[in-house]
């Protein structure tokens, strides 16, 4: 069986003091977990109080994006030499809310990329269709695009580093799962590009995690199927309860 990989996206919530708060929760309620991979994602201010907690625990640790450049004069920004140093193995890299607000392109999320495995960080790296853009029939084309400009350049050696999440952005914060054979379509998609680019055996490998309206009730059907091998969580993640089901859930289904 694949593995499973459940990653809480906290979005631009909890601050240090409730992030403690979360993590202590979690910590209580995952001391039982042993084959799912699991982290937490808070923002930046809360990254040191998190990694406190949840030292002594199989509970990862992630960034929610990084700069693309070394170091410099880049005021308000962090470097993947940063988000390594503060403790993170993960780090979460062109989700569609920062493609959408921040304007992030291909490219961008190519050179970050770069720079993240530079770092030994794990890039857990977004795709995704907008409403429109699959109303027009166009999902593939988008998640072609963004797939294969986000892996330019990358040899397989890294790319192996990589986790992929496909969030369509439609699903996103709506409650309106995509659901699991829509999901799983895209997924198995993914892999037949990585397959191209990578070989058959890479592509079998490789984790696709899925991300939108993820909870304890839907979780079951999505990760039983055959091409999703986890979940990046937004909203039910800052739910201690809600999370450690869903984190469950895909211990079950290993
Ligand atoms: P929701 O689970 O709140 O829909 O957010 C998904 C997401 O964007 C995770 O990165």
């Amino acid at each position: 069986m694949r593995r499973k990989v459940i990653i809480g996206n906290w979005k631009m919530f909890k601050g240090p003091q409730a992030a403690r708060q979360l993590a202590k929760s979690l910590k209580l309620k995952l001391t039982d977990i042993r084959k799912a991979e699991v982290a937490v994602c808070p923002p930046f201010v809360s990254i040191e109080a998190v990694r406190e907690i949840i030292k002594d625990t199989r509970i990862g640790l992630g960034a929610q994006n990084m700069y693309l450049q070394k170091s410099g004069a880049f005021t308000g920004e962090v470097s993947a030499e940063m988000v390594a140093e503060s403790g993170c193995a993960y780090v979460i890299i062109g989700h569609s809310e920062r493609r959408q607000y921040f304007q992030e392109s291909d490219d961008s999320v190519n050179q970050k990329i770069g720079f993240a495995l530079n770092e030994k960080l794990k890039p857990v790296v977004c795709l995704g269709e907008t409403l429109s853009e699959r109303e027009s029939n166009r999902t593939e084309d988008v998640v072609k695009r963004q797939y294969i400009g986000a892996m330019k350049n990358i040899v397989s050696a890294d790319a192996e580093k990589i986790i992929i999440a496909y969030e369509p952005v439609w699903a996103i914060g709506t409650g309106k799962n995509a659901t699991p054979e829509q999901a799983n379509e895209v997924h198995r998609f993914i892999r037949d590009l990585a397959a191209n680019l990578y070989g058959k055996k890479f592509s079998e490998k490789m984790i696709i995690q899925y991300g939108g309206s993820v909870k304890p009730e839907n979780a079951n059907d999505l990760l039983s199927c055959k091409h999703i091998d986890g979940a990046l969580v937004g909203g039910a993640s800052l739910d201690a309860d809600q999370f450690a089901s869903i984190v469950r859930t895909a211990e079950k289904l290993i």
